[in-house]
This record gives C-alpha cells, structure tokens and sequence, in this order.
C-alpha cells in the first residue's frame, strides 16, 4: 500500500518537473528563458523567406538583424512563420515575443503593441505586367490591384482609390500578387520597393514604378507586445549597430547596397 502511495507520488512530481522543463524552453513570454520566439511572415526576400523548397529553414535581413541584438542580449531566436496578417495577434496572445517583418509602425498598430526605432526605409512600388501600358497612379483606373491583407498598401490602396477608382484585392502572401499579376487575374500589385524589384529581376514579364503615397510611414521597426522591456533593451543594440556600421553591414549583405 505504502509502495503504492510513494510509486503515485513519484509519478505526479515527474510529471510536474516535465511540464515545467516545457515551459520553460518553448513558451514565449517566460521569465528565465534563453530562446525568444521571432514571429515573421517568411514571404519577403530579402528581409524574411524560405531558403529553399526542399528546407523550411527562413533566412534574411531581418532575421540576421535578431539573431545580431538578441545574441549580444544572451538569446537565442527561434523563428515562427505566420500570415502577415496575424502577426499581431501573435504578439497580442504571447505566441511569440517580438515580430520582425519589414512591419511599419503605423498610429493603429501602436494602440496594441510597441515599436523599436526605424531600422529600414522603404518606399511603395506599382508592379505591372511589361505590357500592361500602366506607367502613372492614374493609369490604374478601373484596374484591379492587388496588396496584402493586413499590411499598410492595403490601407494605400484604399487610399488611392478615392483618388482614382480601382478595385482591390488581397492575399496573404506576397509571391501569391506576383503570381496573380502573371495570370492576368490582377492588372498591378502594391508591393514595398526592395521587395518588389526583387520579384521584378526574377520575372522578366514585370516591371515597376515608384510612388511616394505615403512617405510619412514609410519605415520598418521591429514590434513587441505593449510594456515589454524587450524594447529599450533592443532599441540600445539598435543604436549600437546603427554606429559601429554594424547595420550598414547587413544593408549591403541583403540589399546589396547601403540607403
Ligand atoms: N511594411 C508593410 C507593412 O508594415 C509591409 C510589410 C510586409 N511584411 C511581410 N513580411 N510580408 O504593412
């Protein structure tokens, strides 16, 4: 009986020690870890996207860039693919500890989470078939335009339409604009300028233009949840990269050129 009761007790204390190890390394959002989770959505050479069809291992400028300030910080980053579009939820929820996705830091997205300072700035780009004759913003009325869902071209393009008329589209991921350009089905996509001339030297059917919509938000920050202290932490080794030309390296590893 005895034997029985002792066996029993051991049982439940193995069982708690196994639940506390699991929590410990995997949960984002646990006090004494050494590993935080990066939440990205991995559609977006050169800042985040999967190296290879046959590995699902996400490389990039954006990736570099965490594993830089959270390595001088003592961590390790562990990368987690999710939709543009629910990267902030991700945030909200504890899924993840911080969000780095070329994500601009807009009023709205402010009001549930908290922003590093600028790391990167980018500029709007209308993408177009070759021939599709479309050459100005006005030239895409009545066209159909495509942007992800969740991201600030979307809030662009709406934008634009009171402007000029057009009918928009969304997707969740970027290579999906690209793809319905190609087919015909969209006439344009808005899609940020270092990630669309990307697509455009790999297809050789599309083109581009830049426009200036909206300049005043126009930057990438890295996003973490509301109070965290992550984000003084990150923003000290920010600056530090930003003077000893730390940054600039990995400006001119992924964009092949410095700002
Ligand atoms: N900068 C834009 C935004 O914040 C687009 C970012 C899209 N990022 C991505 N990994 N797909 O809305």
């Amino acid at each position: 009986m005895k034997k029985r009761f002792i066996l029993f007790l051991s049982i439940i204390m193995l069982v708690g020690i196994l639940a506390a190890c699991g929590t410990n390394n995997k949960n984002a959002g646990t006090k004494d870890k050494k590993v935080l989770v990066m939440g990205t959505s991995a559609d977006y050479p050169p800042f985040e996207y999967i190296k290879t069809k046959t590995s699902d291992e996400i490389i990039g400028f954006d990736v570099d860039l965490a594993k830089a300030i959270a390595g001088k910080l003592g961590y390790k980053v562990q990368v987690k693919d999710i939709d543009f579009s629910g990267l902030i939820q991700a945030l909200k929820s504890g899924q993840v500890d911080f969000v780095l996705a070329g994500m601009t830091p807009t009023e709205k997205r402010k009001k549930s989470v908290d922003f590093s300072d600028i790391y990167y700035t980018a500029q709007d780009m209308i993408v177009t078939k070759k021939d599709s004759g479309i050459k100005t913003l006005d030239d895409l009325k009545g066209k159909t335009v495509g942007v992800q869902l969740g991201s600030i071209q979307e809030g662009n393009a709406k934008d634009l339409n009171k402007k000029v008329p057009i009918k928009i589209e969304n997707r969740n991921r970027i290579p999906d604009l690209i793809q319905e350009i190609k087919a015909g089905r969209f006439d344009a996509a808005i899609i940020e300028d270092t990630v669309a001339k990307g697509f455009i030297q790999k297809e050789t059917d599309l083109t581009g233009f830049t426009s200036n919509a909206n300049p005043e938000q126009a930057g990438s920050a890295i996003a973490f949840p509301k109070n965290s202290d992550l984000t003084a932490k990150f923003n000290k080794e920010l600056q530090k990269m930003k003077d000893n030309g730390e940054l600039k390296k990995l400006i001119v590893k992924w964009f092949g050129g410095e700002q």
